[in-house]
């Protein structure tokens, strides 16, 4: 064949083929996160931007925590190799957070622990365990829930089955819903809990609640999967650990899935933990073997910084007690405007009740949209506000345009 004929050939070929990336599926565009350059776009100067879940203090600042500043500084001068650490991360980190988990429950050579990026690294890689035991494992989730906690968790073939969580119009658990859900599990399947500040509502279970879900996952096989990603910022840091302590009472086996992104303000650090609590210390060993080869193929090794940091301020007894007044400050900024979010009307009263950055208003989506275009007010699309994203001056504008609603 001549040269001409092979190249015309050639070209046919690249004309007919469809490129790879124009096969993509298109996707929805996630909900959250173009709120931030949606509010940062939006030239109104009473704007208020109670969408995305960060924390902010008195004047509207995310400010790096103190304890964080200092500890960067030692680690500045302190830190001799930036070589790498391995699939496990930082262990010194770890055992100062199993140390704030755990407490004085003692788990021996049960619990397997290893660093992850954030706590979303963490829920990844324990959704990989799971079928990796499991492939036929589903994770019952209550809906509302983190709007990441579905693709994240299904993403590693984890089959999701959503169930009640929240009586929306009652603001308040749907603890019957939940447990008539819950009947439906399998043994090995898993139940997705949220530790503590529950997101997005901020209805969490009551100690009698914990201890009746614990008490039938243990009966029923089934696995604990535990989401605490606001530590210290509910009713204070050993408080948030009680529901979790309730159920490593009662049950064999468990996940625990850490963030330090907000109770630490780290949030871009990626900067979190998983626990696996196993049968006995060999099943533990083969855990651990597993979970450090998913991870290798995951992300190999987890980043570095924001668990040096967490490791020397928790390691430092003046920093953490800097740490913990810090948090504390926090916890009670959020507790002083939900009651002053409380006190505006009838219709925000349910918030004393709850705990920790989040509500979810009874609004519709058009309403939302509404709030967003007339006040200026950015929150998510399910009518929920990050609650810590409010200044006391802000509470009464933003609870009079939420109020005409209704
Ligand atoms: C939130 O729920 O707003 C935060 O946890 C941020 C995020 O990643 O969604």
């Amino acid at each position: 064949m001549s040269v001409s004929v092979e190249l015309f050939k050639r070209d046919i070929m690249r004309l007919s083929h469809t490129a790879l990336f124009d096969c993509l599926p298109t996707l929805p565009a996630d909900t959250l996160l173009p709120l931030i350059a949606a509010f940062k776009r939006d030239p109104r100067p009473d704007k208020i931007d109670v969408g995305v879940g960060v924390y902010r203090d008195a004047a509207g600042k995310t400010p790096v925590f103190g304890a964080v500043k200092s500890a960067e500084r030692a680690l500045l001068e302190t830190q001799q190799s930036k070589g790498y650490l391995g699939p496990e991360g930082d262990i010194g980190f770890v055992r100062a957070i199993e140390a704030i988990v755990f407490g004085d429950l003692d788990l021996g050579s049960r619990l397997t622990s290893l660093q992850t990026p954030g706590g979303t690294g963490a829920l990844r890689l324990a959704a990989e365990l799971i079928v990796s035991a499991r492939p036929e494992a589903r994770v019952f989730v209550g809906a509302p829930t983190w709007a990441n906690h579905p693709p994240v968790l299904s993403a590693a073939r984890l089959a999701v089955v959503e169930h009640d969580y929240f009586d929306r119009t009652g603001q308040r658990l749907a603890f019957d819903r939940m447990m008539a859900a819950l009947d439906d599990a399998q043994p090995g399947d898993a139940v997705l809990l949220h530790g503590c500040c529950h997101n997005p509502t901020g209805v969490d279970l009551d100690p009698d609640q914990w201890a009746e879900v614990a008490a039938f996952m243990a009966r029923r096989g089934l696995l604990p999967f535990i989401d605490l990603a606001y530590q210290g910022l509910g009713a204070g840091v050993s408080e948030d650990a009680a529901g979790l302590h309730a159920v490593l009472k009662q049950v064999e086996e468990a996940v625990i899935a850490y963030s330090c992104d907000k109770n630490f303000g780290l949030y871009r650090e990626r900067t979190g933990a998983l626990f696996v609590v196993s049968r006995n210390a060999s099943t533990a060993a083969h855990v651990r073997a597993n979970l450090e080869a998913l991870a290798r193929t995951c992300w190999s090794m987890p980043p570095d910084h924001g668990a040096a940091v967490v490791r020397t301020i928790l390691e430092d007894a003046e920093l953490t007690s800097s740490w913990r007044a810090e948090l504390e400050t926090m916890r009670l900024r959020i507790v002083d405007i939900r009651a002053r979010l409380a006190a505006t009307h009838p219709l925000f009263a349910p918030l004393i009740g709850h705990k920790g950055m989040f509500a979810t208003l009874p609004l519709s989506p058009e309403e939302v949209q509404q709030l967003r275009e007339e006040d200026g007010i950015y929150m998510a699309g399910s009518g929920r506000i990050n609650v810590a994203g409010l200044t006391a001056s802000q509470v009464a504008p933003f609870a009079a345009a939420v109020a005409r609603l209704r």
